[in-house]
């Protein structure tokens, strides 16, 4: 027999919407003149780069990048792979990297890394979520919704195994062997 995952809502789909919508409020009072480069880290961010741009009511650009350092497990297997998907120019183009969670850091860490390269005139951070005591590798996060404790986390986007990510609510999960 396999394990039972246990869900309970950690953050209500409420909480959430009113934590995009304060997000979206300081974006635009950076960004509003700025026509910058949004870029959404799949397949994670899906749903909060899709509910952040409806609140972001001037001319912006999005783009949709792969990046995956997780397996099919809870685990970072610590695995950076290629940028996949970068299709705009970043050269001298204002970017806010949208993610759904920064948690060791090396995913995130290693794609600022990389979109620093291209010589953008700003570079910065959107979050929906932060579980700092994993951190591995340092990242800066300019626009935060949630700092969260060391818990698996799915709904919203986030997945376990590729399921759940259409949950409303983010949920905790707990496996029971
Ligand atoms: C998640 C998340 C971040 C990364 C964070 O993506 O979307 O990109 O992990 O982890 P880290 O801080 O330990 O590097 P994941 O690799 O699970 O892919 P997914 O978004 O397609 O589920």
């Amino acid at each position: 027999m396999g394990s039972q995952p246990k869900l309970s809502i950690f953050l209500t789909k409420d909480e959430i919407e009113a934590a995009v919508k304060r997000l979206a409020a300081e974006i635009r009072r950076e960004y509003q003149d700025k026509y910058p480069l949004l870029i959404c880290v799949l397949k994670g961010s899906f749903m909060f780069m899709a509910d952040l741009i409806r609140h972001l009511d001037f001319p912006l650009e999005v783009e949709f990048i792969r990046l995956s350092s997780y397996g099919r497990g809870r685990e970072s297997s610590g695995k950076i792979k290629a940028v996949q998907g970068l299709r705009s120019k970043v050269r001298g183009r204002e970017v806010l990297v949208v993610e759904d969670i920064v948690d060791t850091g090396l995913t995130t860490g290693f794609l600022l890394d990389h979109l620093r390269q291209k010589k953008p005139t700003s570079l910065s951070l959107c979050a929906l979520t932060d579980k700092p005591s994993r951190r591995q590798f340092p990242v800066t996060i300019d626009y935060l919704g949630f700092t969260v404790p060391d818990k698996f986390l799915v709904g919203y986007g986030l997945d376990w195994g590729e399921k759940f990510r259409n949950l409303p609510d983010i949920c905790l999960l707990e496996v029971e062997e």
